[in-house]
């Protein structure tokens, strides 16, 4: 515990909003399990950030849960990390409605994720979809986060939460640590393999571009198969050029280890075909333990549950002293 305090923290979050992909997995998930040693972590289910855009209340209780299965069966142990739920932590819509009142309409404005989901989201562009990055940028402060891990596409939330605490702490003084963003360099954009100038994602209008982290082998192997490359014949990590064999050499990598130019050597020469056939199995392989371990998990809701009590517990300690200081420098009565 003493030196727990002195290790710098981390938080981060993914939606419970579909199945996890590929692109979490390599981007986020994976990279996450190494820091618990070096870091104090936390990490949450967003799921209160989920209900921006509508969901079926059964399916977003069965992500949230397989999401936690799918964080620990992927090494995320839960004594080193915390491993929590935001609904379960009140915290975090109670510093959220502060931090609204500390956050401009015309910054709000400005954030490309809420323009791209009000596009996709035309009949039902809410005030909470609007609000989202304050919500967010409680999640962060409440834990006086060092570094945010996030994808490259939340980079502007991370630096409208610092906005936020810089503007509170000017009024108030120090309230709150200002948060660096820390984008992992390997891994942290897997494209979609159809479409690979834009980011995998389960809101791919084309299903084979997104590959799960859950999936049956024969699945991926398939959607591997289907990928789209060129007409160069040649296997060469080159993004501009050529986006789908660079971003088919990136999740290669990510995957087995290999340098690009190990991966061009062992491929010089031969086609496509076995490219890709070789860049599925590799992913297969990757994730065939952590499909078995997850679904061993689920089958165990028992345990699930404790995970996820101690979490919030955990996690209310921290948030709450922090919401505590919040409340009393706004000037809200003491109870
Ligand atoms: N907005 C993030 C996403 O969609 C998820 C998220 C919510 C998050 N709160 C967070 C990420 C706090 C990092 C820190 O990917």
């Amino acid at each position: 515990m003493e030196n727990e305090v002195q290790k710098k923290r981390i938080l981060s979050g993914i939606q419970p909003s579909g199945n996890l992909t590929l692109g979490s997995y390599l981007g986020a998930i994976k990279n996450w399990a190494a820091l618990a040693d070096e870091y104090d972590c936390y990490y949450m289910m967003a799921d209160m950030h989920t209900i921006t855009v509508r969901q079926v209340p059964a399916d977003l209780r069965r992500n949230t849960l397989t999401q936690l299965a799918a964080y620990i069966a992927s090494g995320l142990d839960p004594e080193k990390n915390v491993l929590f739920v935001q609904s379960h932590v009140p915290a975090h819509a109670q510093l959220g409605w502060v931090l609204d009142c500390y956050t401009m309409f015309g910054e709000l404005s400005r954030m490309t994720q809420f323009k791209d989901k009000s596009a996709k989201n035309a009949d039902n562009i809410n005030a909470g979809l609007f609000t989202y990055p304050a919500l967010m940028a409680g999640d962060i402060l409440l834990y006086q986060a060092d570094l945010v891990p996030v994808g490259g596409d939340q980079k502007q939330h991370v630096e409208i939460c610092r906005d936020i605490a810089n503007r509170f702490n000017g009024i108030y003084g120090e309230t709150f640590k200002i948060p660096e963003p820390y984008i992992p360099k390997v891994g942290a954009r897997i494209m979609s393999l159809t479409s690979p100038e834009n980011k995998m994602s389960k809101s791919d209008k084309d299903p084979n571009g997104c590959v799960y982290m859950l999936e049956k082998p024969e699945d991926i192997m398939r959607k591997f198969k289907k990928a789209v490359t060129d007409s160069d014949a040649c296997v060469r990590f080159d993004p501009e050029n050529k986006p789908g064999v660079s971003n088919l050499m990136q999740i290669y990598s990510a995957a087995t280890g290999a340098a690009f130019e190990q991966i061009e050597a062992e491929f010089a020469g031969r086609g496509y075909g076995d490219f890709k056939k070789a860049v599925g199995e590799s992913v297969v392989e990757m994730l065939r333990p952590i499909r078995e371990e997850t679904e061993r998990l689920l089958s165990d809701k028992a345990y699930l549950e404790t995970i996820y009590r101690s979490g919030a517990e955990r996690a209310s300690y921290v948030a709450n002293r922090t919401l505590g200081k919040v409340y009393k420098k706004v000037g809200f009565l003491a109870r």
